[in-house]
């Protein structure tokens, strides 16, 4: 195994299953974010039933399989074998849902059939360098096809490839992935640069409550 799906694994046994339910009762939602019942949904990647979807670094499955659920060819796909064993064991009945032990780029450049929109949320578009990973997902998005991504804003100053922590035990070093982070206008630039149109940033406030970090939503168009 490499070392990033070491560090994934690790992270994956130390993260909580999906609640059975969200706010509404609902047993499957779509959440861009990472505070529970907030934000938009699936209704972002503008992909109607019969679409072909795809993931990159789906996790324990929760959004993909609700997209499944919509009807869609959903395709969700991660470099960590133990979050696919927790997404297979609660979703893996879903019709329509395909899960796939992969690198983000390999699988890309492997797909041949294309998709209607590609997302990632807190996920691979993350944790890989998007020089090697924006042209890899243009390849592959068919023309007006979406993709979507949310993750953490950067911290002011911190931008580019930055350092992220997974711990271990009291007596271990933490194991360490690398991620990108940059402003809402840098993912611009960078998405205009490499081919993308109808690109669009924003920073989506925190709810109410102690917590203050909003959640940087990036859209644009094949
Ligand atoms: C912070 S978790 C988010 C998981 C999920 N999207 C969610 O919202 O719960 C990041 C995920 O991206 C996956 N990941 C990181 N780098 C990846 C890569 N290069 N290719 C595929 N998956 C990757 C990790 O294994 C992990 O499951």
């Amino acid at each position: 195994m490499t070392d990033t799906a070491i560090a994934w694994d690790t992270y994956s046994r130390q993260r909580p299953e999906r609640r059975p339910t969200n706010a509404a009762g609902e047993t499957t939602w779509f959440n861009w974010t990472a505070y529970p019942d907030h934000g938009p949904g699936a209704e972002l990647l503008e992909t109607p039933a019969g679409g072909r979807v795809l993931d990159l670094g789906c996790g324990k499955g929760g959004n993909v399989a609700h997209l499944a659920t919509l009807g869609m060819r959903a395709v969700g796909v991660d470099v960590s074998p133990q979050q696919l064993v927790a997404a297979r064991e609660r979703w893996g009945w879903t019709p329509g849902l395909q899960l796939h032990q992969a690198d983000a780029i390999s699988f890309l450049r492997e797909d041949r059939e294309g998709f209607a929109a590609v997302y990632s949320v807190y996920g691979a578009v993350w944790f890989t360098d998007p020089a090697r990973l924006l042209p890899a997902i243009r390849e592959r998005l068919r023309p007006g096809g979406r993709l979507v991504f949310s993750q953490r804003p950067p911290v002011e100053g911190c931008y580019g490839c930055q350092a992220s922590y997974i711990p271990r035990g009291a007596d271990e070093d933490p194991l360490i992935v690398k991620r990108w982070d940059y402003e809402p206008d840098a993912w611009e630039r960078l998405l205009k640069e490499h081919g993308f149109t109808d690109v669009s940033a924003d920073v989506l406030a925190a709810p109410p409550g102690n917590r203050k970090t909003g959640t940087l939503i990036v859209r644009a168009r094949a």
